[in-house]
């Protein structure tokens, strides 16, 4: 998973690994990987793993010492647990609730219409970036959409959003370190003048509600609240992005499937699912073991760094029939792309959403759209997804 080769197609090697050794504990690394789905799943449900929080990371990775983005990830939800965690969870699942995200459906209707009539000019006759014109600047516009940024704003904060995802690197280096405290100081310096611009002049947006907190001891501070705006766009766009190129990619790399939705449009939330599970954009992610424990016969003692390989549990043939096959018939389709227990995803549903208005729209107004050259593959290995995509119309 951690070479190019790997990284264009892990799936293989995922696939060994898992019928020889499905706890396999990494000296290298320092952590065990898990790719049977069941091992996962468990691991991501019990309470008894937490995420990698800010003192153990402190004593493991004491390269972020001092940097304004370790303080920001480190503070954030995704690094946090009990009581902390639900803390600055409760607001932001509130304000994500299925009420807000389906008032935001005919805005990404329209958002996905907009994207597609520039792909449309773009592949007039040639080949065009589908991941520049559509992917990669759908999804901040949504979640622009959802927190307020005005439209004029986005294309520089998803330079900085870019930059902020170098965080989710699961090795960082000095120069990831360096790009994500230029993205989390520059988003933290627009969310706080956005913050301040909607207490003067509310609207119906996140950073309002936000904004409308009063600030007594049981609400977060100013930062903490510019914070949850920063998690939020930059959780909510890259990884967005990934599912978006991913999901059109598999489809068009199997034309019988996307035949068959063609003529079988109901079946699009299931199709998304299916590319979420075939290749979806979050590979991994991590948990520490609070107390010493046994995986699969292997055992794991307390303080032990576990790593959930949802890229293989997605594959594993003791849940999925034919588990390599891309079908978007499938019925066993569950997926662990949202994680699951306590750090499920917040913006799970607003991503389904986006991905099957988008899927609609691509059917019905490009039945015969088709690949038009080589895709490049994002570098890194936090996310999976293209940087390059070319489809022709
Ligand atoms: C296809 C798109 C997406 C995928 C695959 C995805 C995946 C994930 C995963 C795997 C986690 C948990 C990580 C862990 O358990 O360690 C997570 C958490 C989170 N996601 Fe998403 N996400 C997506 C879209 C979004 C969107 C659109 C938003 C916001 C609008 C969002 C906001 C968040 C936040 C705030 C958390 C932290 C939750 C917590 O720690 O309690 N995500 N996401």
């Amino acid at each position: 998973m951690f070479t190019p080769e790997g990284r264009e197609d892990p799936y293989p090697a995922l696939a060994r690994l898992r019928e020889t050794e499905p706890v396999c504990f990494s000296p290298t690394v320092g952590s065990y990987f898990l790719t049977a789905f069941d091992d996962c799943r468990s691991v991501l449900a019990d309470p008894d793993f937490l995420v990698p929080d800010r003192d153990w990371c402190e004593r493991r990775i004491p390269d972020g010492a001092g940097r304004p983005s370790a303080d920001f990830f480190y503070s954030s939800m995704l690094a946090t647990d009990h009581a902390a965690h639900d803390r600055l969870r409760r607001l932001v699942v509130r304000e994500l609730s299925v009420r807000r995200v389906a008032a935001l459906a005919a805005g990404v209707e329209e958002l996905c219409a907009e994207a597609l009539d520039r792909f449309a000019a773009a592949a007039d006759g040639t080949a065009a970036d589908f991941h520049e014109l559509v992917a990669a600047p759908l999804p901040v516009a949504v979640v622009g959409e959802l927190i307020g940024v005005p439209p004029g704003d986005r294309e520089r904060l998803r330079a900085l959003g870019d930059d902020t995802c170098r965080l989710l690197e699961p090795v960082r280096t000095p120069e990831d370190w360096d790009r994500a405290d230029h993205g989390v100081t520059g988003l933290r310096e627009y969310f706080t003048g956005l913050l301040r611009e909607r207490r003067a002049r509310p609207t119906e947006d996140l950073a309002s509600a936000l904004a409308a907190q009063p600030p007594d001891g049981g609400g977060l501070t100013e930062r903490e609240l510019v914070d949850v705006l920063v998690l939020v766009f930059a959780a909510g766009f890259e990884t967005t992005v990934g599912m978006l190129g991913q999901a059109v990619h598999a489809l068009l790399a199997h034309p019988e499937q996307w035949e068959l939705l063609r003529r079988r449009p109901e079946l699009v939330p299931a199709a998304l699912e299916e590319s979420l599970r075939w290749d979806g954009p979050v590979p991994m992610t991590e948990r520490i073991a609070t107390r010493a424990t046994e995986l699969g016969g292997v055992s794991v003692p307390a303080g032990a760094s576990v790593i959930t390989v949802m890229a293989a549990a997605h594959r594993d043939p003791a849940c999925f029939t034919d588990p390599d096959a891309f079908r978007v018939e499938r019925t066993d389709g569950r997926v662990l792309s949202f994680s699951a227990g306590a750090h499920y995803c917040v913006g799970a549903a607003l991503a389904r959403l986006e991905g099957a208005a988008l899927l609609r729209q691509l059917l019905e107004r490009f039945p015969g759209l088709k690949p038009a050259g080589s895709p490049v593959r994002r570098t890194g290995d936090g996310l999976r997804g293209f940087l390059r995509l070319p489809l022709a119309t």
